[in-house]
Protein backbone atom coordinates (compact mmCIF):
# COMPACT_ATOMS: atom_id res chain seq x y z
CA UNK A 1 0.00 0.00 0.00
CA UNK A 2 0.67 3.74 -0.01
CA UNK A 3 1.28 3.37 3.58
CA UNK A 4 4.05 1.14 2.94
CA UNK A 5 6.35 2.42 0.75
CA UNK A 6 5.95 5.45 2.62
CA UNK A 7 6.94 4.15 5.76
CA UNK A 8 9.45 1.93 3.39
CA UNK A 9 11.44 5.51 1.98
CA UNK A 10 10.78 7.00 6.04
CA UNK A 11 12.95 4.24 7.21
CA UNK A 12 15.00 4.81 4.37
CA UNK A 13 15.58 8.61 5.45
CA UNK A 14 15.93 7.62 9.11
CA UNK A 15 18.90 5.76 8.89
CA UNK A 16 20.23 8.01 6.26
CA UNK A 17 21.33 10.10 9.32
CA UNK A 18 25.07 10.43 9.21
CA UNK A 19 25.04 10.94 12.52
CA UNK A 20 28.49 10.30 13.18
CA UNK A 21 29.61 12.88 10.18
CA UNK A 22 27.07 15.54 11.61
CA UNK A 23 28.28 15.12 15.22
CA UNK A 24 31.74 15.54 14.18
CA UNK A 25 31.13 18.49 12.23
CA UNK A 26 28.83 20.64 14.53
CA UNK A 27 31.29 20.05 17.20
CA UNK A 28 34.79 19.26 16.24
CA UNK A 29 34.98 20.66 13.10
CA UNK A 30 36.02 17.30 11.27
CA UNK A 31 34.56 14.48 9.06
CA UNK A 32 35.17 11.57 10.79
CA UNK A 33 35.73 9.67 7.07
CA UNK A 34 39.08 11.51 6.82
CA UNK A 35 40.35 9.84 9.88
CA UNK A 36 40.86 6.59 11.44
CA UNK A 37 39.20 3.89 9.63
CA UNK A 38 37.25 6.24 7.33
CA UNK A 39 33.97 4.50 8.69
CA UNK A 40 31.44 6.80 9.66
CA UNK A 41 29.84 4.60 12.83
CA UNK A 42 30.22 5.08 16.21
CA UNK A 43 33.07 3.00 16.74
CA UNK A 44 35.14 5.39 14.59
CA UNK A 45 33.67 8.23 16.37
CA UNK A 46 34.83 6.80 19.23
CA UNK A 47 38.80 6.31 18.07
CA UNK A 48 38.69 9.90 16.65
CA UNK A 49 36.78 12.04 18.76
CA UNK A 50 36.30 9.96 22.13
CA UNK A 51 33.44 8.83 24.17
CA UNK A 52 32.00 11.94 24.19
CA UNK A 53 31.35 12.24 20.76
CA UNK A 54 31.20 8.49 20.62
CA UNK A 55 28.54 7.45 23.08
CA UNK A 56 26.00 9.91 21.23
CA UNK A 57 26.71 8.70 17.85
CA UNK A 58 25.86 4.90 19.01
CA UNK A 59 22.64 5.92 20.79
CA UNK A 60 21.34 7.87 17.86
CA UNK A 61 22.25 5.09 15.47
CA UNK A 62 20.65 2.50 17.65
CA UNK A 63 17.44 4.43 17.65
CA UNK A 64 17.37 4.98 14.11
CA UNK A 65 16.92 1.71 13.21
CA UNK A 66 14.79 1.14 16.32
CA UNK A 67 12.31 3.54 15.65
CA UNK A 68 12.34 2.07 11.52
CA UNK A 69 11.85 -0.77 12.86
CA UNK A 70 8.57 0.03 14.91
CA UNK A 71 7.17 1.86 12.01
CA UNK A 72 5.53 -1.13 11.19
CA UNK A 73 3.23 -0.81 14.01
CA UNK A 74 1.78 2.68 11.95
CA UNK A 75 1.35 0.39 8.82
CA UNK A 76 -0.09 -1.97 10.83
CA UNK A 77 -2.78 0.11 12.07
CA UNK A 78 -3.57 1.61 8.77
CA UNK A 79 -3.62 -1.41 6.92
CA UNK A 80 -6.83 -3.11 6.20
CA UNK A 81 -7.81 -6.52 4.93
CA UNK A 82 -5.73 -9.78 6.21
CA UNK A 83 -3.10 -8.66 9.14
CA UNK A 84 -1.38 -10.89 11.46
CA UNK A 85 1.82 -10.98 13.33
CA UNK A 86 3.92 -12.60 10.43
CA UNK A 87 2.78 -9.55 8.06
CA UNK A 88 3.23 -7.45 10.95
CA UNK A 89 7.03 -8.96 11.08
CA UNK A 90 7.84 -8.86 7.77
CA UNK A 91 7.25 -4.89 7.43
CA UNK A 92 9.29 -4.21 10.23
CA UNK A 93 12.29 -6.20 9.23
CA UNK A 94 12.08 -4.28 5.59
CA UNK A 95 11.84 -1.52 7.55
CA UNK A 96 14.84 -2.36 9.89
CA UNK A 97 16.90 -3.11 6.51
CA UNK A 98 15.48 0.08 5.11
CA UNK A 99 17.20 1.92 7.72
CA UNK A 100 20.37 -0.35 7.62
CA UNK A 101 20.72 0.97 4.35
CA UNK A 102 20.12 4.20 4.66
CA UNK A 103 23.24 3.94 7.43
CA UNK A 104 24.97 2.34 4.89
CA UNK A 105 24.33 4.83 1.88
CA UNK A 106 23.30 8.07 3.80
CA UNK A 107 21.31 10.46 1.01
CA UNK A 108 22.46 12.78 3.36
CA UNK A 109 26.01 12.49 3.44
CA UNK A 110 27.42 11.66 0.37
CA UNK A 111 26.01 7.74 0.19
CA UNK A 112 28.92 7.43 1.80
CA UNK A 113 28.36 5.91 5.77
CA UNK A 114 28.64 3.23 8.00
CA UNK A 115 28.56 -0.53 8.54
CA UNK A 116 25.13 -0.34 10.65
CA UNK A 117 26.31 -2.58 13.56
CA UNK A 118 24.72 -0.35 15.86
CA UNK A 119 21.49 0.46 13.11
CA UNK A 120 21.25 -3.54 12.90
CA UNK A 121 21.48 -3.57 16.87
CA UNK A 122 18.60 -0.78 17.04
CA UNK A 123 16.02 -3.15 14.52
CA UNK A 124 16.80 -6.71 16.14
CA UNK A 125 16.15 -5.21 19.46
CA UNK A 126 13.13 -4.28 17.79
CA UNK A 127 12.18 -7.91 16.98
CA UNK A 128 13.59 -10.14 19.59
CA UNK A 129 14.98 -8.13 22.54
CA UNK A 130 16.15 -11.26 24.00
CA UNK A 131 18.26 -12.51 21.33
CA UNK A 132 19.27 -8.72 21.04
CA UNK A 133 20.84 -8.98 24.66
CA UNK A 134 22.81 -12.22 24.14
CA UNK A 135 24.17 -10.49 21.02
CA UNK A 136 25.72 -7.44 23.33
CA UNK A 137 27.20 -10.21 25.95
CA UNK A 138 29.04 -11.89 23.30
CA UNK A 139 29.68 -8.39 21.65
CA UNK A 140 31.04 -7.47 25.15
CA UNK A 141 32.78 -10.53 25.61
CA UNK A 142 34.79 -11.11 22.35
CA UNK A 143 35.64 -7.26 22.85
CA UNK A 144 37.01 -7.69 26.18
CA UNK A 145 39.34 -10.67 25.01
CA UNK A 146 40.32 -9.06 21.46
CA UNK A 147 40.22 -5.82 21.66
CA UNK A 148 38.62 -6.04 18.04
CA UNK A 149 35.42 -4.22 17.61
CA UNK A 150 35.09 -5.61 14.33
CA UNK A 151 35.46 -9.20 15.26
CA UNK A 152 33.18 -8.38 18.50
CA UNK A 153 30.61 -7.12 15.42
CA UNK A 154 31.17 -10.25 13.34
CA UNK A 155 30.58 -12.38 16.41
CA UNK A 156 27.54 -10.53 17.43
CA UNK A 157 26.26 -10.64 14.34
CA UNK A 158 26.75 -14.71 13.63
CA UNK A 159 25.22 -15.00 17.15
CA UNK A 160 21.62 -13.45 16.03
CA UNK A 161 20.51 -15.99 13.75
CA UNK A 162 21.60 -18.57 15.99
CA UNK A 163 19.56 -17.20 19.06
CA UNK A 164 16.05 -16.56 16.92
CA UNK A 165 16.87 -20.20 16.13
CA UNK A 166 17.56 -22.11 19.56
CA UNK A 167 17.76 -19.78 22.14
CA UNK A 168 15.09 -17.51 21.95
CA UNK A 169 13.34 -19.23 19.31
CA UNK A 170 10.68 -17.00 16.83
CA UNK A 171 8.62 -18.93 15.06
CA UNK A 172 8.37 -16.74 11.90
CA UNK A 173 10.83 -18.53 9.60
CA UNK A 174 11.76 -14.94 7.64
CA UNK A 175 13.43 -13.65 10.78
CA UNK A 176 16.03 -16.31 10.83
CA UNK A 177 16.33 -15.66 7.20
CA UNK A 178 17.14 -11.86 7.81
CA UNK A 179 18.92 -13.03 10.45
CA UNK A 180 21.34 -15.07 8.01
CA UNK A 181 21.43 -12.38 5.58
CA UNK A 182 22.92 -9.51 8.25
CA UNK A 183 25.75 -11.97 8.85
CA UNK A 184 26.57 -11.80 5.25
CA UNK A 185 25.78 -8.04 5.41
CA UNK A 186 28.10 -8.03 8.22
CA UNK A 187 30.29 -9.99 6.28
CA UNK A 188 30.52 -7.73 3.10
CA UNK A 189 30.67 -4.28 5.35
CA UNK A 190 33.32 -5.48 7.08
CA UNK A 191 35.61 -6.85 4.35
CA UNK A 192 38.31 -4.23 5.04
CA UNK A 193 38.54 -4.74 8.62
CA UNK A 194 38.55 -8.78 7.95
CA UNK A 195 41.60 -8.50 5.87
CA UNK A 196 43.52 -6.41 8.60
CA UNK A 197 42.34 -9.14 10.98
CA UNK A 198 43.84 -11.69 8.79
CA UNK A 199 47.19 -9.46 8.90
CA UNK A 200 46.99 -9.00 12.34
CA UNK A 201 46.51 -5.29 11.80
CA UNK A 202 43.14 -4.26 12.56
CA UNK A 203 43.10 -1.21 15.35
CA UNK A 204 41.88 -2.30 19.04
CA UNK A 205 40.41 -0.11 21.32
CA UNK A 206 41.49 1.04 24.71
CA UNK A 207 38.74 0.27 26.58
CA UNK A 208 40.53 1.69 29.73
CA UNK A 209 42.78 4.15 27.88
CA UNK A 210 45.84 3.56 30.10
CA UNK A 211 48.15 1.64 27.75
CA UNK A 212 49.03 2.56 23.91
CA UNK A 213 48.58 -0.79 21.73
O1 LIG B 1 30.74 -0.65 14.03
C1 LIG B 1 31.61 -0.95 13.00
C2 LIG B 1 32.74 -1.73 13.60
O2 LIG B 1 32.42 -3.08 13.62
C3 LIG B 1 34.02 -1.51 12.87
O3 LIG B 1 34.28 -0.13 12.73
O4 LIG B 1 35.68 1.85 12.35
O5 LIG B 1 36.71 -0.24 13.22
O6 LIG B 1 35.93 -0.14 10.87
P1 LIG B 1 35.72 0.36 12.26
Amino acid sequence: SIYSVSALILAYLCGSIPTAVWIGQSFYGIDVREYGSGNAGATNTFRVLGKQAGIPVMLIDILKGWTATNLAYFIGTSTTGPYNSIVFTNYALALGIAAVMGHLFPVFAGFRGGKGIATLFGMILAINMHAALLCVVVFITVLLITKYVSLSSIAAGFTYPIGVTFIFPVYIKSVIIYGMCICILILVTHQKNIERLLKGKESKVNLFKKKAT
